[in-house]
């Protein structure tokens, strides 16, 4: 059974299309056939974030308009054979993507793959809602903790729930412990209370996320502590209970910070993807299989 997942934000440069990318990485390498859309159209990042940029011929708009097969547009991974991506048109609009073709396309991906990650434009505007209409199982929203950013992922939550979609999860990016400790940034707990969400992840803010930008590489490639992260919400994603490192909210002794403990490998062989894992319904009281686990091993890193 295939999941599709989509991710969105409200504020744009939250992190959503670097995180999307080194997720969608991280499961094929677990063994999973994955597929990403570039969904910002327009805006297209993805062949950069997967280093495909000389490889784009077809776009997300060329499929849904007749111009070319899905599978001429589908862009193989040369180092990991089970990742393929779908770009956005770079010099298209949000308003020549039909929201219907993009639900076929989602449905015959299905057919083949075991996961489908959707990279939404940033905003609440058409581009956002196409891709809410198309037929999403699962949605994850990713914040960033301050008090913008929070404000417009309450809108982007309205808009979900006024589609029917299942409540999203929580991602918390870029966050960083000394603000966290000295009350300038909101702790991933906190952004998750305020809006009232279930937690999937929290990734610290980490140079190795921007030199990896720089190089377009992934920074899952490099040894660090965002790698870990994006590991930790995959198993999360395939219902295992993986504890959250909870930054910020208690001192980390200098052991600890400057040598992070490495998350077991194993996750990576243990992932079994699919929402009904986690969720199969639009329930807004259920909690993530972690979630209970949170409470009590937060201390386990
Ligand atoms: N955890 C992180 N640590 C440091 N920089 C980050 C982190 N996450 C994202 N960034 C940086 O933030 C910028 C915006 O990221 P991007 O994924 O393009 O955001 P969005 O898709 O939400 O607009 C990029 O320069 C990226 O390298
Ligand atoms: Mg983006």
């Amino acid at each position: 059974m295939s999941s599709v997942y989509l991710f969105a934000s409200g504020k744009g440069g939250v992190g959503k299309s670097t995180v999307t990318a080194n997720l969608a990485a991280v499961l094929a390498r677990a063994g999973r056939k994955v597929v990403l859309i570039d969904a910002d159209i327009g805006l297209r990042s993805q062949d950069s974030f997967l280093g495909l940029e000389d490889r784009v011929v077809y776009d997300l708009v060329d499929v849904a308009r007749g111009r070319c097969l899905l599978s001429q547009a589908l862009l193989p991974h040369p180092d990991m054979p089970a990742l393929r991506m779908l770009p956005a048109a770079q010099f298209s609009r949000a308003r020549d993507l039909d929201p219907k073709k993009l639900h076929k396309i989602i449905g015959l991906l299905r057919r083949d793959y075991d996961i489908i990650l959707i990279d939404c434009p940033a905003g609440i505007e058409r581009g956002l809602r196409n891709v809410l209409n198309a037929g999403a199982d699962e949605t994850v929203l990713i914040v960033t903790a301050d008090d913008l950013c929070l404000r417009d992922a309450e809108k982007t939550c309205a808009l979900i729930s006024e589609k029917k979609l299942p409540k999203p999860w929580l991602i918390v990016n870029r966050l960083r412990n000394d603000m966290i400790h000295d009350g300038l940034m909101y702790s991933a707990r906190t952004a998750a209370d305020v809006l009232d969400l279930p937690l999937l992840g929290e990734i610290p803010e980490d140079e190795a996320v921007t030199v990896a930008q720089l190089k377009h590489a992934l920074f899952i490639d490099f040894a660090c502590e965002s790698r870990e992260a994006l590991i930790r919400i995959a198993g999360r994603m395939g219902g295992a209970s993986v504890p959250f490192p909870s930054y910020g909210t208690r001192k980390t002794s200098f052991f600890r910070r400057h040598f992070p403990q490495k998350v077991k490998e194993s996750l990576l062989r243990d992932i079994h993807l699919a929402p009904a894992v986690t969720r199969s319904s639009p329930d807004p009281k259920s909690k993530s299989p972690s979630e209970t686990a949170e409470s009590t091993e937060v201390d386990a890193e």
